[in-house]
């Protein structure tokens, strides 16, 4: 049976459970991965509660060893690996220190890279695989008061899109999706359930739509491959 690996996984209400469900929906074994014990359980739970295979694995992004196991426990029938795993810490620079600025990147771009050589690692000597990276519009500009995670989420970016050039041509199809706007989630409809309420269900992104763009890139023929999508809602400004 072909796996799936993300890294990331949060409540089932987010972006990272979403993913998992839909790849485990396509057929794969999907192995979530996530700091918190119970909630990549409750996702792998609802997986195979809906006839499909989960396992949860406790792993951290920013850990070389942990990102490592992660792929171990998967195997051989390694198919998708999705790094979803991200912060959105807003700050001005004037204030932050420096272990601020660094963690954002740890878990941001420096994850990215464990998790995408890992994966490459195990791709090529089967012939290729896919490898999806979660933007933010932060990956595409900077912005006052996100200076750490916009040049986190850009320096992932840049690294997708070398990586896609580098392994492009040995089967790995790198994408990257940039989610251009707050999610209909759990992390903004419980987090912050001020903003959440003023932007409405009409001014957040839908988790199935974004789960839509990483099927639509995985399932891409070799000779027409995308390496990134934009997704946004209609009334968006951007
Ligand atoms: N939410 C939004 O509005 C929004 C908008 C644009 C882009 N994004 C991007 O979407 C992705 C997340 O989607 P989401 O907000 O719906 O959250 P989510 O996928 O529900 O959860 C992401 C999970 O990543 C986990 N995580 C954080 N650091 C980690 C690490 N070092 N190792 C392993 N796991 C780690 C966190 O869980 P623990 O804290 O339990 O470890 C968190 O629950 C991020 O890449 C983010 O930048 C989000």
């Amino acid at each position: 049976m072909d796996t799936a690996v993300v890294i990331g996984v949060g409540p089932l209400a987010g972006l990272g459970g979403a993913l998992c469900q839909r790849f485990a929906a396509m057929g794969l074994h999907v192995f979530a991965g996530g700091r918190t014990k119970a909630q990549v359980e409750s996702v792998a739970q609802s997986i195979r509660d809906a006839g499909g295979e989960a396992t949860a694995v406790v792993a951290d992004a920013t850990d070389e060893a942990s990102v490592a196991a992660l792929f171990d426990a998967a195997g051989d029938g390694l198919a998708v690996a999705i790094y979803n795993a991200g912060n959105n810490q807003p700050g001005r620079v004037i204030d932050m220190d420096a272990d601020y600025f660094e963690s954002a990147w740890r878990v941001c771009c420096f994850g990215g890279f464990l998790f995408g050589r890992e994966a490459v690692r195990r791709f090529l000597p089967k012939g290729g695989g896919t490898l999806l990276f979660t933007g933010a519009s932060a990956s595409m500009r900077g912005r006052a008061n996100f200076g750490a995670f916009s040049a986190a989420k850009g320096g992932l970016r840049n690294l997708a899109q070398a990586m896609a050039k580098e392994y492009g041509p040995e089967g790995v199809h790198v994408g990257h999706v940039v989610v251009d706007g707050a999610i209909g989630g759990e992390k903004i409809m419980r987090g912050f359930p001020q903003y959440a309420e003023k932007l409405g269900e009409q001014g957040m992104i839908s988790l199935e739509g974004i789960a839509d763009g990483f099927a639509y890139l995985h399932n891409q023929p070799h000779r027409a491959w995308t390496f990134e999508i934009d997704l946004r809602t209609s009334v968006e400004r951007w």
